[in-house]
């Protein structure tokens, strides 16, 4: 595998060329506060939030604030941004007909938590009605509501709101105070850690035999592994994130080496967008100063939605645009005959001597009360969820 030679304390760019700071703090932030008071104000939902904070905070670098209509078109019919940035995924803010009519092009608009909570305010620019059945199909590939994405995607307002926000308010991370980091801290990170190369991982499940021989394969190659699993909305039967993210910190400090792995949350909603997400979740991990991204089996896949290298295919045509290097790694299994976590491409032997694991097997295990097998999970990951589901999330 070619790795990106980088030279000391170069980090790598941001997507679009600048890390975005959108968040107002101090004196202004004092004095938004009080204007804000007098803004017309919308609720917006934990999913919003989340992409409120990434704008906010640079994850989602270049985006400033959420999209506009030129860009959202770009986006969901040619995957890049009006400006020709490469970006997958459109991040909208969805209100009713009703609640868009009572808010005039120009004004800033104060953004509320459920939690009466004041995260942000807006700038509006635009208001536009959208095709709800064409960004299904283009951005999720299936116009089904079965498919969570899609399902989540109906039940937001007909029109969106666009223009540059500014960020308040972080949501509480209390929870995973230690594990959370902001994209201009990672890049500290990794320079205080004198990391040129970083492999950033992606999951919504407990870290199971064949994450952890991907994973192992990527660091072989660079100088740091960068757990960051995501730990905003999933659909309701992934593992809740807290019993993860004690798992994620078993399985680190029982099986990784200390100094070449971090675990830092991911903030976002998950949209099991499948190959448009991997993209996303790429960019946005360049943007927290990633220079490597594992891309494997079905990649934000949900159900029999996608292929299994479906998204791999995909975001090989982005590749050279996005600016990150991405490892692609075949369906992992663990081979009875070889004693060892492999793949088609290094095990000889026959089907019938592989065992075939995935988050979903993993769940379905856990919720029938059965043990995991060694083969799946390390012992002590499956002590934590076994305890961590007959608990329940807190
Ligand atoms: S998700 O966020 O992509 O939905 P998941 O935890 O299922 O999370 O997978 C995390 C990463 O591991 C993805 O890149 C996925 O493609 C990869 N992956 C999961 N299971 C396997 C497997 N058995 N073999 C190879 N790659 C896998």
């Amino acid at each position: 595998m070619a790795v990106i030679e980088k030279k000391a304390n170069e980090t790598i760019e941001a997507h679009g060329g600048k890390l975005v700071n959108r968040e107002v703090t101090g004196a202004e932030r004092e004095q938004l506060l009080n204007k804000a008071e007098q803004f017309k104000r919308i609720t917006i939902n934990a999913w919003s939030i989340s992409d409120l904070e990434l704008i906010g905070i640079g994850g989602f670098s270049p985006l400033t604030g959420f999209l506009g209509e030129k860009d959202y078109q770009e986006v969901v019919e040619n995957l890049h941004l009006a400006d020709g940035t490469v970006w997958s995924i459109p991040i909208n803010l969805a209100v009713t007909e009703a609640e868009a009519n009572e808010l005039e092009i120009g004004e800033h608009i104060a953004l509320y938590g459920e939690d009466d909570v004041l995260y942000g305010t807006l700038e509006l620019t635009e208001k536009y009605s959208y095709d709800q059945e064409k960004e299904a199909q283009l951005v999720y590939g299936t116009t089904e509501e079965a498919h969570p994405g899609v399902k989540k995607l109906y039940e937001k307002g007909n029109v969106y709101l666009a223009g540059p926000i500014s960020l308040l308010n972080r949501p509480n991370h209390d929870q995973f105070k230690d594990f959370y980091l902001d994209p201009v801290e990672t890049r500290q990170l990794f320079q205080d850690l004198g990391w040129k190369t970083v492999v950033g991982f992606q999951t919504r499940n407990p870290v199971h035999r064949a994450h952890e021989y991907i994973q192992k394969c990527a660091l072989e190659s660079v100088d740091g592994l960068l757990l960051n699993p995501l730990v905003g909305e999933t659909k309701s039967d992934d593992i809740p994130a807290d019993i993860r993210m004690e798992s994620y910190q078993v399985i680190l400090k029982h099986y990784y080496p200390k100094n070449r792995t971090r675990l830092v949350i991911y903030p976002a909603a998950m949209r099991y967008a499948g190959p448009r997400e991997a993209i996303l979740h790429a960019l946005v991990r360049k943007n927290y100063g990633c220079t490597h991204f594992i891309v494997g089996r079905d990649h934000a896949g949900v159900g029999d939605y996608y292929g299994t290298y479906e998204a791999q295919d995909l975001i090989a045509e982005y590749e050279a645009e996005l600016g990150i290097q991405i490892f692609k790694f075949e369906h992992a299994f663990y081979c009875k005959k070889c004693e060892n976590m492999a793949s088609q491409k290094t095990c000889p032997h026959d089907k019938s001597e592989h065992v075939h694991l995935s988050g979903t097997k993993v769940r379905e295990k856990l919720r029938n009360g059965e043990a995991l097998p060694r083969q799946f999970s390390r012992p002590e990951v499956a002590e934590v969820l076994i305890k961590g589901l007959q608990r329940g999330s807190n």
